[in-house]
């Protein structure tokens, strides 16, 4: 059995290695075979995370949007700070994002069902759509088969849009990533639920454009409303104003509709970046808010394809990044040889080079301390130790071998 077990292993590892390559299309049946329930187990996680924290679904529809502007859906936006990566979290355009508990969550939701197949880029498309359908928004056929960085790119974070930017610049950030106009304004619809900080409006509502002045594509009693929320950061009254928050749509807060566009038609759009799309004279977008403003159907019909279009911006495919383990933290790769005698080798390699025949994934904690997990064949082998030095152990056969001091367990 153990035998037949290591060939099974042996062939699928090498058939992974040799089929792999390919630059596979996303699809929305690529865990069909692999793990069936994988929708249906992010929507428990979803739906209790939304009766503790209605705040939820806008959370993680937005982490997939600044997931997918850096480098592309590659769950890049998830990795904690390690070594040898610098956290976009840490980005302060990054730094107000909620939800990554959540995404915690699903991930260890999914290891128990389907362990080591659903990548973390996938599980924010599929938490995103499965929030804007917990919120009454459409429902649209996620495409999937992403698989995650190995790396951050805090730099990269540049390409997220402000909300002081000018239409002109968030176009060309949308268009950096292949999106046009009419995603710009789709995509927008997104801020019809969630919060945003105070200081996202206080530059309109107290010294637009250094004018001293509200801005004036803001309508006065929104602009009256919002000043009491959100007193003048410069003076007394506006000490606390930088914790807090207000709603991107005033009229229904947490429900996804089509009122954001119909609030730019009567100028309360909360963000500069908001209004712009109907309040800049000539602009293309204008005539995209009024259709949407007019048809929630249209809207929704835009927003589902937008988000299939954003989902597609450079993901990870084939042989490319990995599946990991923990959203937060990438695997470290495990090499492995077949000596002559029959036992696997592993070995720890910092970053992957073409050695042997074979490989396994595991990982450790960003620490290095405490966890790998060594897949074969489909078994997991969690391993608990002090110190995790260049030397890991070793595999026999299917199995594998605990170091001295090392505790094993088969999960
Ligand atoms: C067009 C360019 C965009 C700009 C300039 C922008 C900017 C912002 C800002 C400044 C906030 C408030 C953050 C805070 O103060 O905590 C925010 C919140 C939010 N954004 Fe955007 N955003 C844009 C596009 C998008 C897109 C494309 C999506 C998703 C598809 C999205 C989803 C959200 C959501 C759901 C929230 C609320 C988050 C919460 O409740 O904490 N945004 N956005
Ligand atoms: C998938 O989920 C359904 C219900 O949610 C459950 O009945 C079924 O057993 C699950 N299948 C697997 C393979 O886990
Ligand atoms: C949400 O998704 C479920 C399952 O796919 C579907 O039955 C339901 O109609 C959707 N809800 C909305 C508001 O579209
Ligand atoms: C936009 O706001 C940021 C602060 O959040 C500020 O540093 C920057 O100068 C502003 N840009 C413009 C064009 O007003
Ligand atoms: C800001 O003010 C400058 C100079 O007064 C003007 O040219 C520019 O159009 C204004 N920008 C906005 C967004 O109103
Ligand atoms: C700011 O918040 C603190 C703590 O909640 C409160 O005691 C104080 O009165 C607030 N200040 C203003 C100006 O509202
Ligand atoms: C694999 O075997 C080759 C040849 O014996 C050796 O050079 C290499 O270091 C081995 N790699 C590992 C990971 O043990």
């Amino acid at each position: 059995m153990a035998s037949f077990q290591f060939i099974a292993a042996v062939l699928f590892l090498v058939a992974a290695v040799v089929f792999g390559g390919s630059n596979a299309q996303l699809s929305s049946t690529f865990y069909d075979n692999t793990c069936p329930n994988v929708s249906s187990i992010v929507r428990g996680v979803l739906e209790q995370a939304q009766q503790a924290n209605i705040r939820n679904a806008a959370f993680l529809t937005r982490l997939h949007f600044h997931d997918c502007f850096v480098n592309g859906c590659d769950g890049s936006l998830l990795l904690d700070n390690a070594d040898g990566i610098e956290s976009e979290k840490d980005a302060n355009i990054n730094r107000a994002l909620n939800g990554f508990t959540v995404v915690d969550d699903i991930k260890t939701a999914l290891e128990n069902v389907c362990p080591g197949v659903v990548s973390c880029a996938d599980i924010l498309a599929i938490a995103a759509e499965i929030s804007v359908n917990l919120s009454k928004g459409p429902s649209w056929e996620v495409q999937l088969g992403r698989r995650d960085s190995r790396t951050a790119n805090r730099a990269g974070t540049t390409g997220l849009p402000l909300f002081n930017e000018s239409l002109n610049v968030l176009k060309d950030k949308f268009s950096a990533v292949g999106l046009d106009s009419t995603d710009l304004v789709a995509l927008s619809g997104a801020h019809t639920f969630g919060r945003a900080g105070c200081l996202t409006v206080t530059p309109r509502l107290y010294n637009f454009n250094n004018s001293g002045n509200v801005d004036p594509t803001m309508d006065p009693t929104y602009a009256q409303t919002l000043q009491q929320t959100c007193p003048d950061p410069n003076t007394p009254a506006g000490s606390n104003t930088s914790t807090t928050i207000v709603n991107l749509d005033p009229t229904t807060p947490n429900g996804f509709d089509n009122n954001y566009f119909t609030n730019l038609q009567n100028k309360r759009g909360l963000l500069q970046s908001d209004q712009e799309l109907f309040s800049t004279s000539g602009a293309d977008t204008v005539a995209i808010v009024n259709r949407f403003g007019n048809s929630q159907s249209d809207f929704f019909t835009s927003f589902a394809q937008s988000m299939i279009n954003m989902g597609n911006i450079s993901p990870l495919t084939g042989n490319n990044g990995e599946i990991r383990l923990s959203a937060r933290s990438a695997s470290v790769i495990f090499w492995i040889n077949l000596s002559s005698d029959g036992l696997l080798i592993c070995r720890n390699y910092a970053a992957i080079s073409v050695c042997g025949c074979l490989f396994v994934i595991g990982y450790c904690n960003s620490d290095l301390s405490q966890l790998y997990a060594v897949y074969v064949s489909g078994a997991v082998l969690v391993y608990a130790s002090n110190a995790l030095g260049s030397d890991l152990g070793c595999c026999r056969g299917a199995g594998v071998v605990s170091k001295p001091g090392w505790s094993e367990s088969v999960v």
